[in-house]
């Protein structure tokens, strides 16, 4: 297929998408989002790619954030579209069946951040920075982000990063558990194949139920508290449970049968 924004290549059963708008910085518009998730469709369908890898064009820039000059005059209801697009285009590539890694060249800004995020691994370069700057703009993240990091860095590093808009190094973003791997630019491609080939040379059925299991972690359609209450009261209903609690009483120790 051909893009405008994207340059797509195959080989040893890895795609590589690589976002093509260096003059920009590789921010993302319209177009460029709506061929990155035909891309990553199309690569999801290939029987001859088993792993997929998005970077940025350039050596300055992965992704400099969803394109600026497209927010203009936006109404409530088109920002909330405009989310949502982004949304479910991160969220088909994190929920996808095939492993993919972020190999993350230089900016990360915004939806830069977010589109890493939404891939399974990431390893950047050392001139790699990250940030969530919205709130400069008056704005929020939009396309996971408020979500994504906080659950790879945690509450209070994530509110203080999307809070004062600060970015961090590629050796901030890696002792914050943001990236995998920071290697010189020179050898991330490298390293991003071998970590990818590594994958790949293991049963793909199970790797693609490690990314489902991992995502199901935080499905929010499983309310972590709900499923709490209700696998509690589950526990009451167990031959466990009653060998448990009656060897308490008894002053002697469990022996539980597994049911
Ligand atoms: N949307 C649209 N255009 C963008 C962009 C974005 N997110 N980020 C960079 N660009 C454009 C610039 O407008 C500029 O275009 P021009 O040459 O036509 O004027 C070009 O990319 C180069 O960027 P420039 O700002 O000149 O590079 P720099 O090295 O001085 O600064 C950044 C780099 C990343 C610090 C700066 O571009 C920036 O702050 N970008 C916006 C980051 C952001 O807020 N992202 C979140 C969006 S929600």
């Amino acid at each position: 297929m051909e893009y405008n924004n994207l340059i797509v290549s195959k080989s040893d059963k890895i795609c590589t998408i690589t976002i093509n708008r260096e003059a920009k910085l590789n921010a993302l518009n319209r177009e460029t989002l709506k061929e990155l998730s035909n891309a990553i469709q199309d690569s999801f369908n290939d029987i001859e790619v088993m792993g997929i890898i998005i970077t940025g064009a350039g050596e300055k820039a992965f992704v400099a954030g969803a394109d600026i000059t497209e927010f203009n005059n936006l109404s409530i209801e088109k920002g909330m579209a405009l989310a949502k697009n982004g949304q479910d285009i991160f969220s088909f590539i994190e929920k996808g069946p095939k492993p993919v890694i972020a190999a993350i060249n230089g900016y990360a800004l915004g939806g830069g951040c977010e589109l890493a995020m939404a891939c399974h691994l990431r390893v950047a370069s050392t001139n790699a920075v990250f940030g969530q700057p919205e709130v400069k703009l008056g704005l929020i993240p939009g396309y996971g982000g408020t979500q994504r990091l906080t659950q790879l860095i945690g509450k209070g590093k994530a509110a203080e990063l999307m809070m004062t808009a600060e970015t961090i190094t590629a050796e901030e973003a890696l002792s914050l558990g943001l990236v995998n791997y920071v290697v010189p630019l020179e050898s991330l491609s490298e390293k991003t194949e071998d970590l990818l080939k590594k994958i790949i040379s293991k049963a793909p059925t199970a790797i693609t139920e490690i990314i489902r299991c991992v995502n199901s972690f935080y499905d929010h359609s499983c309310n972590g508290y709900d499923a709490e209450v209700s696998n509690f009261g589950n526990c009451f209903g167990t031959e466990d449970f009653k060998e448990g609690t009656a060897a308490f009483l008894e002053k002697r120790k469990p022996v539980f049968p597994g049911n």
